[in-house]
């Protein structure tokens, strides 16, 4: 029903009763009730209907192997009441971590393209795509790969988001710059696996700082300068990276800044030699952010090479 009957009917109900009224001390009440009713109410309804018209249509797409990715996507999709479409490949990636590395190897070495089943949304109808992947060899994964070659985004917002054992947002958004040239590269935002817990209220402040979200947001300070490190820092980086195997390097400089929880580092660090896999030469320098929280072990939060 439109506006305009809400209010005729409203006028009708309001006349009855004044004229059913025997006490006719309440009738400028009512009328006052009246007018305030007719002119903010049903207006008010049709106001949010337009903005809701106008608000950019969004849509989380994400793949998940083992839920990490699902989760975030989860968690932007309900916060913003947008829609959400899982990539789901033909012939699923369902093997154990190992088994998962190997069988993308040979698929890399044969250059089989992953198939994956058809969306049962048309991207083209959303003007934002929130795309979310689980990094793999520092990119994001195959049915991610397949569903860009499909597609053109062209005039197109992309925000993506992914989860990763160690790092690979920045390498991963490179790549899908170059995918897809026309389409906007909006800031991303990555979390590993092991700080999944961190996710709900961080992916919070994210969409709040880039504007999907109304509500106050934490602008962090800048880093300071790097400086050499000192045995003190030394020990909060060995402590953050320690049992993490991927990760093997030395921390030359740092910066340091405050966060609300405590303190984070950006450490500048040389990866260093395996002796256990002389096949694996050193990486070069890398980024570490390392962030201390009072009263817990140091934790890195990822790695940028
Ligand atoms: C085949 C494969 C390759 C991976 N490569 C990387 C990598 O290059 N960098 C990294 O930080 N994590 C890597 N990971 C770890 C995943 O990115 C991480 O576990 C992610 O959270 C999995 O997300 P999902 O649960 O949504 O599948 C890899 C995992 C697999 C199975």
């Amino acid at each position: 029903m439109t506006w305009y009957m809400d209010e005729l009917l409203f006028c009708i109900f309001v006349a009855l009763i004044l004229i059913t009224m025997k006490n006719m001390k309440w009738i400028p009440i009512l009328a006052i009730v009246a007018v305030t009713a007719v002119s903010c109410g049903p207006k008010k309804e049709t106001q949010k209907e337009e903005a809701k018209k106008d608000a950019p249509k969004m849509l989380v797409l994400y793949y998940s192997q083992t839920s990490n990715t699902k989760a975030v996507a989860t968690e932007i999709a309900t916060r913003l009441g947008a829609d959400i479409e899982e990539i789901v490949p033909v012939n699923p990636y369902d093997g154990d971590f190992q088994a998962t590395i190997e069988r993308c190897m040979q698929e890399r070495e044969q250059a089989v393209v992953t198939e994956i089943q058809p969306l049962t949304v048309d991207v083209t109808q959303y003007d934002v795509l929130f795309i979310g992947y689980p990094v793999w060899f520092g990119t994001y994964a195959p049915p991610v790969i397949t569903f860009l070659n499909q597609v053109d985004l062209s005039g197109k917002k992309i925000v993506p988001f992914c989860t990763f054992g160690s790092g690979g947002l920045e390498s991963s958004m490179k790549d899908l710059a170059e995918a897809q040239p026309q389409a906007e590269i909006l800031s991303g935002y990555g979390v590993r696996a092991a700080r999944l817990e961190a996710m709900p209220k961080e992916i919070d402040q994210f969409l709040k700082s880039e504007g999907f979200l109304e509500g106050e947001y934490i602008n962090l300070e800048e880093f300071s300068e790097q400086h050499p490190v000192s045995e003190e820092e030394n020990t909060v980086f060995n402590a953050a990276v320690d049992g993490y195997p991927m990760l093997h390097a030395q921390a030359k400089t740092v910066a340091s800044r405050a966060i609300p929880e405590g303190i984070e580092y950006l450490f500048i660090a040389e990866d260093l030699p395996r002796e256990n896999n002389p096949k694996m030469p050193p990486a070069g320098e890398m980024k570490v952010y390392v962030t201390v929280i009072e009263g817990q072990s140091p934790v890195f939060t990822r790695v940028v090479r």
